[in-house]
């Protein structure tokens, strides 16, 4: 019989107080249920700086057997999980000419947990920096030929994958420094990809530090290391962590590694953002799910950069691509991908999508090939095409030949075109940038709500530029043709996720001694308005809305919520005493009968699940904090669409503070005559004003809906 061993996380909760040897614990309790292997060989990692417990590999028998044993939390597959990229390109961040504080910025550290960074890439240099925050307590232990600065301060790599390859924090991926200089890259003019989106490329915070967590090596990111490097960075005294890589599939919270550390972060006062995932538009995509974190969704920016193509008879279409190249001559011949197969090699399906070794080379050489499929581009490249026509699929990227692709219609006119001519012919034009009067939207691939962990907290929270996003990047991977750039054009929530973690790197600025759940309730509350029929599944697409980095820093109002807050949400979900104490490490008790609910929890947004068809009533009690100004006063607006299907009451409408950091309580009341399955989705928007703030919340109500 074979048997599997596999690295799993096994669970123990907060550590305990008091004298404590982790070490010999967790060999304790592995030789408990050992039945071949000696626990030293078993154990893969202790984690013991900021949370108990440990990665070792284990048969199936012996993980129930530990699954089972007391004071475990939980034993879970240490999963390998997925970087939130889909290749491209471009660059935003917020004016040059916004106010920063350097001083305090400079004291401000961002972990950021991915594949590790290029040191010397001019984004990372740290000149007119000062020696490290006296508070950080971490290491630069990033392997061979791996020095850190004054700015990337920290370097720290995981490899229970036991990668032989990668191993050091050298960034051989261009994930890692991308999503770094993202957040916190220096000013660094005339960057582009190849003269592409050419500007200055800057990071949100360009005065704060790094500190980097390579839990992705070449062979993936592995859950157990994910864990790792959350015990390591807290214990560090980083103050924001950014983490641009999930799950592709629903995870309950105890077996989810990025919530199980976000949640000791948290108690650490340091906040997580998250990406929300590239596996959208359908409903239900976003695995991101805990309230302890902000989850982030990517939407565009105003530069598109777009690609043309010509026609022998004169028609120009419009289609996209990172296309640097330019095409000498007049014409070029166009040759359509299923009259190209090489005789036996493929079928004629497989050539019309332009799979590479189903392709006739001479038959192709030097002209433009149609292809019908959006890795077209391979093919003719491998087959010496002089340019490719392919699908779109939602997302620019780059190519190692002239090539455009086209949307499913254009390419059928191209298709007609080739059909109505015995010398079609066209040219692919250089791409170039064009402004987008219809940004920001959130893009196609960027995961929606609802949140299938935790149906009454909206995710994703929030929503930033995570389209064409231009950025630094290591020269190791070869892009195109043995061509490697200091800087590239990526798309996916990876890039979005460390705007987010920049700008609240950049409020930290601002209010040093602000909790995490007050930097996202800024963050969130600040957000500026999108509208709801310009993106898909509106509100679960987008959450609060765009991020503001310039409001954010004055909210007015914020929303707080405590660890005891969050540990109550835990047991209106249903989990018992005793796994809510191993989780919180403290005295915290579920009440007999909890008749709470997540929604009751004192978030920023509020949603909740209705049943089909039925009349409902809900009410959302709110606790805000006033960090505005003293003497003000907050009067409630409501904005609904016209013709509503729910009706929302705020009391008492209007709050009156005299004091900074005075708390106020109110209560909003949702009723309705009830949800159809046709429109599963209603929403509205909180404003709470004083005539300076605007403190907005949305209101969600929702029922059953088809996944498609
Ligand atoms: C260290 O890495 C840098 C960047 O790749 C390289 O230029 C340099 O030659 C390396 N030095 C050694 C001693 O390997
Ligand atoms: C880990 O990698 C090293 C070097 O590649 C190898 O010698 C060792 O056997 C591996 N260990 C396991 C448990 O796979
Ligand atoms: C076009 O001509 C220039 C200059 O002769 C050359 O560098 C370039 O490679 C040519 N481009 C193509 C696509 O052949
Ligand atoms: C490839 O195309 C050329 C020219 O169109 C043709 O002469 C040749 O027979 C084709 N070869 C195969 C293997 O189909
Ligand atoms: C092109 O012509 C072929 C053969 O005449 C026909 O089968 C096909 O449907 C045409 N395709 C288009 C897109 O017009
Ligand atoms: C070029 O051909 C396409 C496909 O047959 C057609 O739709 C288009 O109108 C033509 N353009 C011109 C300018 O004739
Ligand atoms: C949240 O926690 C604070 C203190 O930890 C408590 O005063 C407050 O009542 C809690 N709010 C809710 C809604 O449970
Ligand atoms: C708490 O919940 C866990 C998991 O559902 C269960 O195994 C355990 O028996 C429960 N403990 C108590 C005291 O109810
Ligand atoms: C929890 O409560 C028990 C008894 O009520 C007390 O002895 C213990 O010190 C408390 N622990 C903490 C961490 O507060
Ligand atoms: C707020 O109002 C009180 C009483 O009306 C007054 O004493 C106090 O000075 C005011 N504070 C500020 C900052 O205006």
């Amino acid at each position: 019989m074979l048997i599997i061993v596999q690295v799993y996380i096994v669970y123990l909760g907060s550590l305990p107080k008091g004298e404590f040897s982790p070490m010999s614990e967790h060999l304790g309790v592995l030789e408990d249920v050992l039945e071949g292997s000696s626990s030293t060989d078993s154990l893969v990692r202790s984690y013991k700086r900021s949370f108990n417990g440990f990665a070792a590999r284990l048969t199936e028998k012996e993980r129930e057997k530990l699954a089972n044993k007391e004071g475990v939390v939980s034993v879970f597959p240490s999963r390998i999980l997925k970087l939130h990229t889909t290749r491209s390109w471009d660059f935003m961040g917020f004016s040059e000419t916004s106010r920063h504080k350097p001083a305090l910025e400079s004291d401000v550290i961002i972990g950021v947990f991915d594949t590790g960074i290029w040191p010397e890439s001019p984004s990372f240099s740290d000149k007119d920096f000062g020696p490290p925050p006296r508070k950080w307590k971490g290491v630069c232990s990033g392997g061979k030929n791996f020095t850190c600065n004054k700015k990337v301060i920290g370097a720290r790599i995981y490899n229970s994958l036991n990668d032989s390859f990668d191993v050091s924090v050298r960034d051989i991926d261009g994930h890692g420094s991308h999503t770094a200089s993202i957040a916190a890259g220096n000013n660094v003019e005339h960057a582009s990809f190849h003269g592409l989106a050419q500007g200055k490329a800057r990071g949100g915070v360009p005065s704060a530090r790094l500190a980097i967590y390579k839990v992705c090596v070449f062979l993936g990111c592995a859950s157990a290391d994910i864990l790792a490097a959350f015990d390591d960075a807290i214990a560090d005294g980083v103050d924001i962590i950014s983490i641009s890589l999930g799950f592709d599939s629903a995870v309950a919270l105890e077996e989810d590694a990025i919530a199980i550390g976000a949640f000791h972060a948290m108690a650490g006062g340091i906040l997580t953002v998250h990406s929300a995932g590239n596996e959208g538009p359908e409903v239900f995509s976003t695995f991101s799910s805990a309230p302890w974190m902000v989850s982030v969704a990517a939407s565009t920016i105003d530069r598109k950069i777009i690609d043309r193509v010509v026609l022998g008879n004169g028609t120009e279409l419009t289609g996209r691509s990172f296309n640097y190249f330019t095409m000498n001559g007049s014409m070029y011949p166009l040759i359509y991908g299923k009259v190209t197969s090489r005789a036996n090699a493929c079928n004629n399906f497989l050539s019309q999508l332009c799979v590479p070794d189903c392709l006739n080379k001479s038959a192709v050489e030097g002209k433009i090939l149609l292809c019908e499929s959006a890795y077209g581009d391979e093919g003719a490249h491998w087959a010496g095409a002089a340019g490719s026509i392919k699908l779109d699929v939602g997302v620019s990227s780059v190519v190692p030949l002239p090539t455009i692709a086209l949307r499913g219609k254009d390419l059928r006119l191209v298709r007609s075109y080739y059909n109505s001519t015995k010398k079609a012919e066209a040219k692919i034009l250089k791409s170039e940038a064009i402004k987008d009067s219809s940004a920001p939207v959130v893009a196609p691939f960027s995961s929606r709500g609802p949140n299938a962990a935790i149906l009454e907290i909206m995710k994703p929270d929030i929503t930033a530029p995570g389209v064409d996003i231009l950025a630094a990047f290591s020269p190791i991977p070869k892009l195109v043709d043995g061509i490697s750039v200091e800087y590239n054009i990526l798309s996916g929530t990876s890039m979005a996720c460390p705007h987010v973690a920049g700008i609240a790197a950049y409020v930290k600025s601002f209010h040093p001694a602000w909790s995490a759940s007050a930097i996202r309730s800024a963050l969130m509350t600040t957000a500026r308005p999108m509208k709801v029929s310009a993106n898909l599944h509106g509100v679960l697409s987008f959450g609060s809305g765009h991020v503001d980095p310039v409001k954010a820093i004055s909210p007015g109002l914020v929303y707080e919520t405590t660890k005891d807050n969050y540990t109550q949400m835990l047991c209106d979900m249903g989990y018992n005493t005793t796994m809510v104490r191993l989780i919180s490490g403290d005295n915290s008790s579920c009440p007999k009968d909890s008749k709470g609910s997540p929604k009751d929890l004192n978030y920023p947004s509020m949603t909740v699940y209705v049943k089909q068809l039925r009349p409902f009533k809900v009410e959302f009690p709110r606790t805000v904090t006033n960090v505005g100004r003293s003497n003000s006063t907050y009067k409630a607006q409501v904005i609904i669409r016209k013709h509503p299907r729910m009706k929302v009451d705020v009391n008492p409408p209007m709050l009156s503070f005299k004091l900074i950091k005075e708390k106020k309580s109110f209560v909003v009341t949702v009723t309705g005559q009830g949800m159809t399955m046709e429109r599963p989705v209603e929403s509205a928007t909180l404003v709470w004003s004083d005539g300076t703030h605007t403190v907005r919340s949305p209101i969600t109500v929702y029922t059953d809906m088809l996944i498609d």
